[in-house]
């Protein structure tokens, strides 16, 4: 017979506490429970919703290049500018309980305004590459958690069968004090973000936290410009 069989037996046979010590013990043991739950859902639940994460996909920059800055707009050597729509992408990582993380690397990788990555498997793409566009860049947050990228407006590209993937930039956190994030952020009234498998693996109610509407730069930045504000919420490690 097993160890809880004995104690069983034994307290079947031996009722040696009162009906009132054994109610007042269960009422103990379930404020206890409760208690213990209470202080796991306190571990658990955050007061900043966590960024909802979302696949590396297969265009993740194959090798190294010289710029590594956050300006995506000028590529060391080159005078020209890049094609499509020049906007500011800032924003704030922070942890779960909205406190700032500095100094932690935000990265940033795209495809051109015209749909076009920077990876070998593009070979085949007859749209080609934008030799003023920097198609990945990376930025450390300051004492606030704020990053900032200049960039343009990624190009809409077909993803196969039909699917059109709408603008959309990666992006990957990494730092000492938290998990890896992978996400990507997308554009508000993009005509292809309802048909979009990728952004539907995330469950509906969390998808308008990668969705971002466009902002008026106002003095801060370039004219005729546009302003994406997007924060990112990273776990503990
Ligand atoms: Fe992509």
């Amino acid at each position: 017979m097993s160890h809880r069989n004995d104690q069983t037996r034994v307290s079947l046979e031996k009722p040696v506490i009162s009906r009132r010590q054994l109610l007042t013990a269960s009422a103990i043991g379930l404020t206890s429970s409760f208690l213990w739950v209470a202080c796991v859902r306190q571990a658990d639940s955050f007061s900043c919703d966590l960024t909802p994460e979302q696949t590396e996909g297969p265009f993740y920059p194959a090798d190294r290049q010289l710029d590594e800055d956050s300006d995506l707009t000028v590529v060391s050597g080159k005078l020209g500018r890049p094609k499509g729509q020049i906007i500011y992408l800032r924003g704030r990582v922070l942890d779960g309980h909205c406190r700032p993380i500095q100094g932690t690397q935000v990265e940033i990788w795209q495809a051109s305004a015209e749909g076009r990555y920077n990876h070998p498997r593009e070979s085949r793409n007859p749209i080609s590459l934008d030799p003023n566009f920097q198609s990945w860049g990376r930025a450390i947050t300051d004492h606030e958690g704020n990053y900032l990228f200049k960039t343009v407006i990624p190009g809409q590209y077909p993803a196969g069968r039909g699917w059109i993937r709408p603008s959309h930039i990666h992006m990957r956190v990494v730092g000492p004090t938290h998990r890896e994030l992978t996400t990507q952020m997308y554009f508000a009234g993009d005509r292809y973000l309802d048909g979009d498998f990728v952004l539907q693996d995330v469950p509906r109610e969390e998808r308008h936290r990668l969705i971002v509407e466009r902002q008026d730069p106002g003095s801060e930045f370039e004219p005729a410009t546009g302003l994406y504000q997007f924060d990112l919420t990273v776990r503990p490690t």
